[in-house]
């Protein structure tokens, strides 16, 4: 049995899959069969809450946006963000998000009177950050701001994780209270999408729905993936009991795989319900396997680190990032990649000394939500800011070497 190095689990796994598991099977064909199932052909419902922002007045803070100048919302979602930094000041915000049902959103945002040649939706990875760049395109031909010169937005800002809306609709895949499809791609629209081509094509890559990688692979792989990624204490009870029932039936939708979990864990830790709200109520092992899947699936810690890297570079002088993120391992990656740009000689962070920029912490510590919020929104329990800010750096003095 393949035993994951600890270094590089999402590679490793990506290569274990297209290796090992699949050796003479072509993949679209793999998802075909193993993984939409025709629990809901339904169009999505309205009836979920609207996403709530979180952490937004602080986020506001640190933007502060300014006139005529351009932000970037990395994750639209539901335009919460996006809305607050329009509503601020007559600025630009580019919103991206991989999701064709938010994009949908922001692009009948972008024809309502007040909004009109201020926001431009990109539908796709913000891992592609330079690409999709390339894709905004002038309203008007005479618009004098497009395209973008480099190192020219004022602010950016990151909500990773998921949506209320992509959570509470159930043919999305991501809940485990709910029975839908098990798929869990942010990229895809679930029980609508009508073929992996599709997706494909929008996302200019391949994508594996959680199905193919329940139904395939090993116990030990998926024991990894829930300890690592879910932090799940019966990570291993968890895969084999999945083994058990898979060697039965083919895993193809969420309840399915709830139910398995259910059975997995010790009868103290078994429940039905979220167990999010806070205090001494543990969280339901289902939260934290199918959190481990989402993150697997949609490579949310691989799509971060390609897209803060080239964010930080494209930031103005005064302008200013800020992330909030929702787990450990993705704030971990968060502080290590801006305490290397503070720790950069300014020399090695552009080669074009015109002018010479750098970086300042505007998060000495990391900002986490009031009391108040997590309590009227329990989803914001777990989120931590940070935020960085580029500055000219002080020209060097002659008299120093
Ligand atoms: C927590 S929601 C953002 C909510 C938003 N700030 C608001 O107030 O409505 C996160 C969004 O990021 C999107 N997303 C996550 N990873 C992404 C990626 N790699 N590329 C583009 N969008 C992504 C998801 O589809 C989701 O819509």
């Amino acid at each position: 049995m393949t035993i994951l190095p600890k270094r590089t689990p999402a590679l490793s796994i990506q290569r274990a899959l297209t290796n090992v598991v699949f050796p003479n099977v072509r993949l679209a064909s793999v998802i075909t069969v193993r993984c939409l199932s025709d629990t809901s052909r339904s169009s999505p419902s309205t009836a979920s809450t609207r996403h709530t922002p979180v952490l937004l007045t602080e986020v506001l803070d640190i933007l502060q946006p300014r006139p005529n100048q351009w932000y970037l919302d990395a994750t639209f979602g539901e335009g919460g963000y996006t809305e607050a930094i329009l509503r601020t000041c007559d600025c630009r915000v580019i919103a991206i998000d991989q999701d064709p049902y938010a994009i949908e959103k922001a692009r009948q945002m972008a024809t309502q009177p007040e909004y009109k040649n201020r926001l431009f939706p990109i539908l796709g990875p913000f891992g592609d950050l330079s690409q999709l760049l390339q894709r905004i395109k002038s309203p008007t031909t005479t618009d004098p701001h497009l395209p973008l010169p480099p190192n020219s937005l004022a602010g950016i800002v990151y909500d990773i994780g998921v949506c209320s809306s992509q959570i509470d609709e159930p043919s999305r895949g991501f809940s485990y209270l709910q029975d839908g499809p098990l798929d869990m791609r942010m990229a895809s629209k679930g029980s609508q999408e009508v073929s992996e081509r599709d997706i494909q094509t929008r996302l200019g890559r391949r994508t594996l729905p959680a199905s193919v990688i329940v139904n395939n692979f090993t116990v030990d792989q998926l024991a990894y993936l829930f300890r690592t990624y879910g932090e799940e204490r019966y990570a291993l009870r968890i895969a084999q009991q999945i083994h058990t029932y898979r060697q039965k039936h083919v895993i193809s939708t969420t309840q399915q795989l709830a139910n398995i979990i259910y059975d997995a864990v010790p009868h103290a830790l078994r429940q039905r319900t979220s167990g999010a709200g806070g205090g001494k109520q543990r969280r339901n092992p289902a939260a934290r396997v199918f959190q481990s899947l989402r993150i697997y699936v949609n490579d949310e810690l691989g799509e971060l680190t390609k897209s803060l890297e080239y964010a930080l570079d494209l930031l103005m002088p005064t302008g200013r990032l800020a992330v909030v993120t929702f787990h450990s391992l993705e704030d971990k990656l968060v502080k290590r990649t801006f305490q290397k740009r503070l720790s950069a000689p300014t020399d090695e962070v552009t080669s074009d000394s015109s002018p010479r920029l750098t970086y300042r912490a505007l998060t000495k510590h990391v900002i986490t939500p009031s009391k108040a919020e997590t309590k009227s929104n329990p989803r914001a329990r777990s989120a931590k800011l940070r935020a960085i800010e580029r500055i000219p750096s002080p020209v060097n003095d002659p008299s120093d070497s």
